[in-house]
């Protein structure tokens, strides 16, 4: 609901309340947290100082002088009073840099506003949304912000997004648009961020905020494997159940910033959006630049509430497409059974054995096009090679559907190689600055997205390889970091817009191919998790997590990554061992158990398997079939997380909450081990349970006793179906 009485907008979900005030003209963040039942006035919650020395005064009321400097500001502009940490600042025809925006007027309306170009969460008929929008203008230099709001009520979200117009007849540059700015008055908080590296990403990091600004940022073009466009602000004593927490997640694949500022006075400044370097966006009178979104999520209730009502809101409100609802297939990937070393018969081979076993979907990797045998060349010409297909892409796949299995590919659109065809047709399609040496990263340049041309070719592309109905799914990769990142087009002026205008080109792909193909899978993939953020879950409801498949690895990854985002969206495979990344012998039982949670995939040749490995994948794919459902529909408690333990114990609940399924994993047996109990969450205290051996708990038996942790081996995994029986 939406309400506005006394100067206050009451913003509130089902569970949290968010209060904006108009003070002196100003929009002042006045409360987010728990849901509140009367609203005070706002003379009784303003947080006010007035006179503070250097701060100057730049709001007046009743002769009483005060600073913007010192209070909660909402969407805090550059060069005026408040001298912290600006959301927006632009740069005018008389070169100047100051903004300053004043409350002008508000609507508000039923369902969701919307972001024309960009991704976001949607509301659906029948939910409970609605929007607001904020109108503040600087009548100096005619530029006008609208803060737009969409409340979430059943999901307990809050969105943000901002729309600039230039309603002068002058041009400007906008330097600066964060999605958010929220300030709280207080201090004493927590910082979690997910960081990483290729191959380790989405490590949860928690750290003191302390004086100054902590963020986080990308500005490698995509949103990258080493930092996340998401970050938490927690309280001292906020564990996994107990707390408050509030997480703030951007739906963006591009460059970011996301952070927070402790001032002297130890308020919070939390902001994320568009990273400013590199960034200038040009207004010529009359248009309008609207930011990304980002999504707001508070929990009373530790990072593990914060959590399920972010995986909800994903699965159910983000992620769009008929693959949202139905259980995708189970795939098998032939990239670590044999790199580039393939031929039909090889594929097929996999393809034959993985069918017996259970494998629905035959994916065929890199390396199926132009003379690519290696990691270099012919990116962009994206015609069968003969040699190792003679029958092509149809042949191979009219075979794969023989065997009652559909098939997929793998493609890295945005991406041309120096030796390609396509590089040689259209040297200047690629990102470059004149005079300049392009670097290369895995050989291979990126293709201007900004362009019109280059759009369409890509476009051309998908309509190539999918309009014939032989491809079922797509993994859709892209293998670097953008550098020298310019365009051939449009000259000096354009320049600063190429980063967010290549991925505005890209949603108007992936916009395209998933409206054209409603009927084939996409799997957003980066090198393994580069692009593991929201506005790829828009497009496509899976991504490939990481290329480290070694399960041990696997369970701090997917940990990390379920700080934010579903297991739904996780692609996550089997692999050989010794393992390709760490080379780590584990069980073929633990690997599948730590998969079985995401989107299970295969990624060895299942044919070098003995009998025992091969019915144990066989039973895998049996019990993922049956319930995964649960951990994809379900909510997730993370009873134990591996970050300083040294087991990881997840709960999956059905929706309907009969089904409760407990996968727990030990990372190194322990002789003589400490009798350690987790106990399970959020059960019927009266109902009953029976797990697979057809042993009967009550649910306050299970939640108030707990199970043992059985540390008797390394790498020991258990997966515990208990129903609720009457
Ligand atoms: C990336 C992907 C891998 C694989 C290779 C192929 O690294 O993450 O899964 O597809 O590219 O080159």
């Amino acid at each position: 609901m939406i309400a506005f009485k006394n100067s206050i907008f009451h913003l509130s979900t089902d569970n949290t309340s968010y209060l904006i005030g108009i003070f002196g003209g100003q929009l002042i963040n006045l409360y987010y947290g728990k849901r509140l039942n009367s609203v005070p006035e706002i003379s009784d919650i303003l947080p006010i100082d007035y006179s503070r020395i250097f701060s100057p005064n730049d709001i007046n009321i009743d002769g009483k002088k005060c600073s913007t400097d010192n209070l909660t500001m909402e969407y805090p502009t550059f060069g005026s009073a408040d001298l912290r940490t600006p959301a927006f600042s632009a740069t005018y025809t008389d070169g100047t840099a100051v903004t300053r925006f004043e409350y002008e007027d508000y609507e508000i309306h039923k369902g969701k506003y919307d972001i024309p170009g960009l991704p976001s969460v949607y509301a659906e008929d029948g939910d409970r949304v609605s929007s607001l929008c904020i109108t503040m203008s600087d009548k100096v230099k005619g530029v006008e912000a609208k803060l737009n709001y969409a409340v979430f009520e059943e999901y307990d979200a809050i969105t943000r997004s901002v729309e600039i117009i230039n309603s002068s007849n002058s041009v400007m540059d906008i330097d600066k648009a964060l999605s958010l700015s929220i300030d709280f008055r207080c201090a004493d908080f927590d910082m979690i961020t997910l960081n990483g590296a290729w191959a380790r990403e989405r490590l949860p990091e928690r750290s003191p905020l302390s004086y100054g600004t902590k963020q986080v940022e990308s500005m490698r073009g995509i949103t990258s494997h080493h930092e996340n466009p998401f970050f938490a602000l927690v309280d001292k004593n906020t564990d996994e159940f107990v707390g408050e927490a509030y997480g703030f997640n951007l739906i963006y694949s591009g460059n970011f910033v996301a952070g927070a500022q402790r001032d002297a006075y130890n308020v919070t400044r939390a902001f994320m959006g568009i990273n400013p370097q590199n960034f200038k966006w040009r207004l010529e009178g009359g248009e309008h630049f609207n930011t990304p979104e980002v999504v707001l999520v508070y929990s009373d209730c530790g990072i593990g509430k914060m959590s399920r009502t972010f995986h909800k809101l994903y699965r159910e409100r983000l992620c769009s497409g008929k693959f949202r609802d139905i259980r995708r297939p189970v795939l098998i990937n032939n990239w670590e059974a044999t790199y580039f070393d393939f031929n039909e018969e090889k594929i097929l081979e996999i393809a034959r054995t993985a069918k017996s076993l259970g494998v629905e979907l035959m994916v065929l990797d890199d390396g199926w096009f132009g003379t690519r045998n290696g990691e270099s060349g012919s990116l962009g010409d994206w015609v069968p090679n003969t040699q190792k297909l003679p029958n092509g892409i149809t042949g191979l796949a009219k075979k794969v559907r023989a065997l009652d299995m559909s098939f997929g590919l793998w493609v890295e659109p945005e991406m041309v190689s120096p030796d390609s065809d396509l590089n040689r047709a259209h040297p200047d399609w690629c990102l470059h600055i004149e005079g300049r040496e392009p670097t290369l990263g895995r050989n291979q340049l990126v293709l201007d997205l900004t362009r019109n041309e280059v759009v369409d070719y890509i476009k051309s592309v998908f309509d190539r390889l999918l309009s014939g109905g032989d491809i079922s799914y797509v993994k859709w990769d892209m293998n670097r970091s953008m550098t020298e990142v310019g365009s051939a087009v449009g000259g000096p002026q354009a320049q600063g817009k190429v980063y967010h205008r290549y991925i505005l080109g890209l949603y108007e792909i992936m916009n395209y191919v998933t409206e054209k193909y409603p009927d084939v899978l996409f799997e957003g993939c980066s090198g393994g998790g580069a692009r593991f953020d929201g506005g790829i879950l828009h497009y496509f409801p899976q991504i490939w997590t990481s290329d480290d498949t070694d399960a041990l690895e696997r369970l701090y990854i997917q940990y990390g990554t379920s700080i934010c985002y579903p297991y739904s969206a996780m692609g996550a495979h089997v692999s050989a061992v010794p393992n390709h990344q760490v080379y780590r012998t584990t069980p073929m039982k633990m690997r599948g158990d730590v998969s079985i949670c995401g989107q299970l995939g295969y990624e060895l040749d299942l044919n070098k398997l003995d009998d025992q490995d091969k019915e144990c994948v066989r039973k895998q794919i049996e019990d993922y079939k049956a319930l995964s459902d649960v951990f994809h529909t379900g909510d997730l408690y993370r009873l134990m997380v591996p970050v300083g333990n040294n087991a990881a114990i997840n709960e999956f609940i059905s929706e309907d909450k009969n089904t409760v399924i407990v996968c727990s994993y030990i990372m190194k047996g322990i002789p003589n081990a400490p009798r350690d109990y987790v106990k399970l969450r959020a059960l019927d205290k009266k109902a009953k349970y029976k797990d697979q051996n057809g042993k009967v708990y009550t649910g306050e038996q299970l939640m108030s006793f707990g199970i043992k942790v059985d540390y008797t081996a390394d790498y020991r995994s258990n997966i515990t179906v208990y129903n609720k029986v009457n």
